[in-house]
Order: C-alpha cells, then structure tokens, then sequence
C-alpha cells in the first residue's frame, strides 16, 4: 500500500516508517519539520535500505495536502503530526487546537474527496482520565486536564462521526501508553528540544552527564516503592502496532491500547537502566508533579485478539536502546 505518513519525520513516525517499509508498503512523509530533522528521513531510508518520498509541508494547509493525494495514490493514512507537550498546550491552547483539529479536518476532506477509506489515528492513553486502571478500550473517556489531551479526544470524536456518515471509511484510534526506547541501529531516537519533561529522555540525558540528577516525582503514591507507575513500551512495538492495525483495518471504527500491560515504576526504571547499561543514574526524591497520576497500564488484550500484535520488547531492551541512541547520537540530540 502506499501509505501517507504525517508527522513521519518525528520520533514516533520514523520508527513506524521503517517498520511499514520492512513491511513491503511505500511511504509518503508529510512533516513541517516543527519538531524534528529532515535528516532523520535520510536515516530512515538508510536504516530500511529504501526510498521514501518527502513533503516539508504543514498539513493544516489543505493546498499543500491536496497536491500529495493529487500526485499519489494514496491507499491510506497515518496521522502522526500533532504538537505534544503538555505543559505548553496550557500555556499555547489555540495553538494546540489548531495545529491538532485542524490537521484532522484538512486530512479527512482530502481522503473524503479522494475515495481514502483507510486512516490510522495517534491517540494517547491521557484520554482515560482518571478511570480505574487497566485502561480497558470500552471505559468511558474522562475528561483530561490540559488542552493536548482534548486534542486527542475530540479529534477522536471527529474522526468517529465521519466514519458513522461513511459507511465504507475505516478507522482505527491508537491509545499509546509510555513510548520510550530507540531503534535498535542507534540512529534514531527520541531528541526532545530542551530539557525533557518526560522521564526516559531525563534519565539518558543524566547518565550522558548532560543534567545532574534525576529528580524523582514524589514517593508516596499507593504503589510498590512509592513511585509512579506507568506502562512503558518499545518504540518499535509501537511501530510495529501501527503496521498491524494498518494491515487488518476494516469498516467501522476501531480503537486499541497499544502498551505493555505490564506496569513499572519511576524506582524500577532507573534500576533496569542502571544494570541494562552498567551506568549510575544519580537521582533524588522531590514533590508529586502536579497533575500526575499515581499509576496506569493498558489491558491489551483486544489488540492481542484482533490483530495479533503484542509488545514483544522489555523494559531492559527500552534501557538499552534509548542509551544507545543517547550516547551516539550526541551532535544530532545536542544540535537541536
Ligand atoms: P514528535 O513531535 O516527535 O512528532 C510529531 C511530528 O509531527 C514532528 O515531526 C512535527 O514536526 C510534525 N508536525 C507537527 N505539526 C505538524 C503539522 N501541522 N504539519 C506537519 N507536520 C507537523 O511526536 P511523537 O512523540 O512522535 O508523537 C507522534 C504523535 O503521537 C503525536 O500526535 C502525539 O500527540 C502522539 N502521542 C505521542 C506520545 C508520546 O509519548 N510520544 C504519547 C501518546 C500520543
Ligand atoms: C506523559 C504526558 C501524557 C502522555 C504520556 C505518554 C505529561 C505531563 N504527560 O505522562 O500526556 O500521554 O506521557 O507519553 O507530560 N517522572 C519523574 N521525574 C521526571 C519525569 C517523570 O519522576 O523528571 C515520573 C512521573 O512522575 C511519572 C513517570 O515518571 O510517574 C512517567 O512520567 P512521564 O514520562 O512524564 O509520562 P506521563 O506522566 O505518563
């Protein structure tokens, strides 16, 4: 198939690049290149040891969107491209709004106007609220306490009513829980622009000698050691769920956890990268982050019977492969 790949040149869409050319599909990046590098691209044909086809374009522009569904033809669409930080989302909301709704809009009438019926949605599992953990698929959504994370559930309520008025259109909304980890070539990873807010990026960047120590938010949850907990998975299972849902899309609209199931703590965490990398990871205990869930994991089982995909890569593989690209791949994390 030839698939259009928004945000592809981002962390989690490069990784889904490769694996859906390992896969044998042709693939179109559409990436305005807000938050990532057109040399991944290269990394990404080089790691696949194939081509793929590039627009810098911002996909909120439906001119520059119609141009690619004009040029190809388009058998489906991976809508990665979206602004992510939760904190700026507050501080930005309209930007949020915008670049996130809007995107969904421009690529939904351009699949409408070009007879696309396949369409592969990144969700993220903020959409649960504070439910009950696990995340099952069929809980009610709550409501989630930033602008990023309304993005989500409304593009997702969007992207369900188009599918009700298009009996032949088929969806599929993916809740990702923790993405963490790199490719296992070292040349791609995660390289967030300042300091990371998010814990496995903290934790590479203060083994790499970059940041002093990792400051632990809070031990006094009702978890095992007091730490948080969350569901971490492996960039490439991640990539690897899209490839699944992609290949067994059928009408109607369908929404899958894609995690791990299994929980780890920030205590736990720091302890696997210490021993997956024989490397010290200095940390203190400090105050909860506001907004912060004691702990959160997928049930995965729907993804596990429908479409015959599992996580397959553990917390010590995550470890190693983040510090592999952390520690390579200096100039291109730094020159960000
Ligand atoms: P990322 O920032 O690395 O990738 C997003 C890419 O989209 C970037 O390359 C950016 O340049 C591009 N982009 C943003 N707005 C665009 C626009 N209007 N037009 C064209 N390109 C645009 O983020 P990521 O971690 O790879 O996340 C990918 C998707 O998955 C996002 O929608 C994100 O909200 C969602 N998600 C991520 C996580 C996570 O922890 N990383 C968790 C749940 C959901
Ligand atoms: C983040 C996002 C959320 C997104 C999810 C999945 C925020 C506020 N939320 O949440 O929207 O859906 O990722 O990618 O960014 N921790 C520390 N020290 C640190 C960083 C984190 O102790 O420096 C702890 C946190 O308290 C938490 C765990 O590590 O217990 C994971 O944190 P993080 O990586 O930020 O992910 P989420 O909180 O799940």
């Amino acid at each position: 198939m030839n698939i259009l790949v928004t945000g592809g040149a981002g962390y989690i869409g490069s990784h889904t690049c490769i694996a859906l050319l390992q896969a044998g599909h042709s693939v179109i990046i559409a990436d305005n290149l807000s938050n990532s590098k057109s040399e991944t691209v290269m990394k990404v044909m080089d790691i696949a040891e194939k081509e793929v086809t590039f627009y810098e374009i911002d996909v909120t522009n439906a001119e520059a969107v119609d141009i690619i569904f004009k040029n190809y033809k388009i058998d489906g669409v991976i809508h990665f491209a979206g602004l992510k930080a939760v904190g700026e989302s507050v501080e930005k909301p309209l930007e949020y709004y915008h670049n996130n709704i809007v995107s969904t809009v421009v690529l939904t009438k351009a699949c409408h106007k070009y007879g696309v019926n396949r369409f592969v949605f990144s969700s993220s599992a903020t959409v649960y609220g504070e439910n009950n953990v696990p995340f099952f698929e069929t809980m009610d959504l709550l409501p989630t306490t930033n602008p990023y994370g309304e993005t989500k559930a409304m593009s997702e309520r969007i992207l369900t009513d188009i599918t009700r008025s298009n009996p032949i259109f088929s969806l599929s909304i993916l809740r990702y829980f923790n993405p963490v980890g790199a490719h296992e070539s070292g040349l791609i990873g995660e390289a967030p622009n300042g300091i990371p807010n998010n814990l496995m990026p903290y934790v590479t960047q203060v083994a790499k000698g970059k940041l002093e120590k990792l400051r632990v938010f809070g031990n006094d949850y009702p978890t095992i050691d007091g730490t948080g907990i969350r569901d971490y998975i492996h960039v490439m299972d991640l990539a690897e769920g899209h490839v699944a849902a992609l290949e067994n899309l059928t009408e109607g609209v369908h929404v899958y956890n894609l995690g791990t199931g299994k929980g780890t703590s920030v205590l736990e965490l720091v302890k696997a990268f210490e021993i997956a990398n024989d490397i010290k990871v200095s940390y203190e205990i400090v105050d909860r982050r506001a907004g912060d869930i004691a702990s959160y994991y997928a049930d995965t089982s729907k993804a596990k019977n429908e479409l015959g995909w599992t996580a397959k890569r553990d917390i010590v593989a995550m470890c190693r492969d983040a510090w592999r690209f952390e520690k390579n791949y200096k100039d291109f994390v730094e020159s960000k």
